[in-house]
């Protein structure tokens, strides 16, 4: 685009014009609390903000934490909406943060896991004694969130059980559907499926409810969808819609095969690393960016929680690291940074144009302890 055509675009259709874009990455460079609001919705949230005070000139823009902290909410506030009801988020956070991000997190999302990225090999342990205050941070974390669980039931949780059901009530809708269609195909009653029921197995109650209403959906499991089958076949129920019914129309496997994709993602092999701490060295190869993540971590993070024909979302991109696991790994991304130096070599490593610059810097040489706010009076 020309500056000429640059000028008659509107604010919107400014922000949206891709700095980069191929086959299965787009990038936008500005203010992820701009144009995160004109997307749409991702399957996966993998992104790596500023930690505040750690490493790098972005990490210097806050004087204390609160502020900090502030600027995580707007980010969260942001971010929630484009994460589909069947998503995941992954937030990096740096441990002394960590605690305090996670009951951000927990305040608009379920938390399902405070990872903790271990970094075999660390400088860590070769600081001297002296300059140590505290025990030296060795490892980074990852908060993984979804929206409330549509496929888990009630925990305790004050509400929890009530968010679940919404969720359960959007993403399995298509199923409940199709079940709430047989239903009505077979000339068959709610009520009346709960007597046949209550004559087979006993009890008060049925299981219609369940697996035709909107409230407290649930999956019939293969054994009862058998007999669900059986009972839509029998004869003796309204005649003229017996004639019309040819039985139930998927199979169980089929639609079984129908939640798994539904419900959210979570591809954990045999070989992977199933516990909540995870082992990867730190990135060797640099570009230019000063907290560049290892490409095989977020590799690993992309597989877990992104099924192969879902749209990966990074609105802290930096160099691009989730952008290149991403088309590495055949899923399509968006990523948004601010600073046009990070979109450059982003650009760049996507486009394969760029060598890797440096192998990556020697250890500090004084650690660092916490994030040292100037300001900071531990009222974060
Ligand atoms: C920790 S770095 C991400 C590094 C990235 N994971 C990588 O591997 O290159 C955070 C990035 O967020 C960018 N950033 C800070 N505030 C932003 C904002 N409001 N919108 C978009 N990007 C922002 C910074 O410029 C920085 O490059």
């Amino acid at each position: 685009m020309d500056m000429v055509e640059a000028l008659f675009l509107t604010p919107e259709q400014r922000l949206l014009t891709p700095y980069y874009e191929d086959e299965f990455a787009t990038l936008y460079h500005g203010d992820c609390r701009e144009i995160l609001p004109l997307l749409g919705q991702f399957d996966l949230l993998c992104t790596d903000p500023p930690y505040g005070k750690v490493k790098g000139d972005f990490d210097n823009e806050w004087t204390n934490r609160p502020a900090m902290l502030a600027s995580c909410r707007e980010w969260l506030d942001a971010m929630v909406p484009c994460l589909k009801s069947n998503g995941t988020l992954y937030w990096f956070a740096w441990p002394s943060l960590a605690g305090r991000i996670e009951a951000l997190l927990a305040e608009n999302l379920h938390v399902l896991a405070h990872i903790v990225w271990c970094k075999p090999r660390s400088s860590a342990q070769t600081h001297s004694p002296e300059a140590l205050r505290a025990p030296a941070p060795e490892t980074e974390r990852i908060l993984m969130a979804e929206h409330y669980g549509s496929d888990n039931m009630a925990r305790g949780e004050s509400g929890y059980a009530a968010q679940c059901e919404e969720s359960r009530r959007d993403v399995f809708a298509p199923i409940r559907e199709y079940l709430v269609g047989e239903l009505a195909r077979s000339g068959w009653t709610r009520e009346a499926v709960n007597v046949a029921w209550r004559t087979k197995y006993g009890g008060k109650g049925g299981m219609s409810a369940h697996w035709f209403s909107k409230s407290q959906w649930a999956i019939p499991t293969a054994a009862h969808y058998a007999w669900l089958r059986d009972l839509f076949n029998l004869s003796g129920c309204t005649a003229y819609l017996r004639k019309e019914y040819e039985e139930l129309r998927k199979e169980y496997e089929e639609l079984r095969k129908e939640y798994e994709e539904l419900r959210r993602y979570f591809d954990m092999r045999t070989g992977d690393q199933k516990t909540d701490l995870w082992k990867f060295p730190i990135e060797m190869i640099q570009y230019g960016h000063p907290t560049l993540k290892p490409l095989a971590l977020i590799s690993y993070i992309i597989r877990l929680s992104c099924r192969p024909s879902g749209v990966v979302l990074d609105p802290f991109c930096g160099s691009g690291t989730t952008l290149i696991a991403a088309k590495s790994l055949g899923r399509k991304s968006v990523g948004i940074e601010i600073d046009e130096r990070y979109c450059r070599i982003a650009a760049e490593r996507l486009a394969g144009t760029t060598p890797p610059l440096f192998p990556a810097p020697a250890a500090p040489a004084k650690p660092r302890q916490d994030n040292l706010f100037t300001e900071d009076k531990n009222e974060g």
